[in-house]
């Protein structure tokens, strides 16, 4: 499958059936490699409300009929919208067409009142993404382990998230065999050197990081 960066915690990942966008903040994000109009996708996973995850969700999914995930506490918004909406919460897994969707702890603050964020494990044409989400290290991402995560997706930006250092001790709990940094150098209060953490975390961990500039890709 085919994972292409757009910029900040957006990512579209192709498998020859589906088109799964995250956090699609593309308008108003001065590093987005696309405009929201020319992203199509089947689905849209969104991990909180803040508006650099939420984003062009509301849009995207009215010209696509794409699906959106996320957790419950966005139900109200999707439907008011007439959206087509899977909500779950923390620990459960949905059954999305792409194969099993997973909600996982994310400690962070959601955008909306009594709110939750997440992260998700994304477990689609035999391989597991880990999408993390906006989240500070926390231990239990130990638990990720047991998952054999293919792909992480991390944030390193820091002041919102955990930063470069965290996210290597993150990278040694949830032993990913890759790791694309995310989540940094869209605003200034979250700029970051992506090849200081390549460094650090390939010169303790196994893992390999992959840094994609807004518009490249990889293959899995
Ligand atoms: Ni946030
Ligand atoms: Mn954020």
């Amino acid at each position: 499958m085919k994972v292409t960066f757009l910029g900040h915690a957006c990512f579209l990942i192709e498998t020859g059936a589906y088109s799964i966008l995250t956090d699609p903040f593309l308008s108003g994000n001065p590093m987005a490699a696309r405009r929201a109009e020319d992203v199509r996708p089947t689905h849209i996973l969104v991990s909180h409300a803040h508006d650099d995850h939420l984003g062009d969700t509301v849009g995207i999914a009215k010209a696509s009929g794409a699906t959106v995930y996320s957790t419950f506490d966005l139900n109200s918004v999707m439907e008011q919208e007439g959206i087509n909406f899977s909500g779950g919460n923390i620990g459960g897994t949905l059954p999305a067409d792409f194969g099993p969707l997973k909600l996982v702890q994310a400690i962070h603050s959601s955008g909306l009142a009594g709110g939750i964020a997440c992260g998700f494990v994304i477990e689609t044409d035999g391989r597991k993404i880990y999408h993390a989400g906006d989240t500070a290290l926390y231990g239990d991402m130990a638990f990720l382990a047991r998952e054999n995560i293919d792909l992480a997706l991390l944030p390193i930006g820091d002041y919102f998230t955990m930063g470069p250092e965290d996210a290597v001790e993150a990278v040694k709990l949830i032993k990913p065999k890759q790791v694309i940094p995310m989540h940094y150098n869209t605003f200034p209060p979250i700029a970051q050197d992506p090849n200081e953490f390549k460094r650090l975390a390939e010169s303790e961990t196994e893992a390999k990081v992959v840094i994609l500039e807004p518009g490249n890709q990889i293959r899995i």
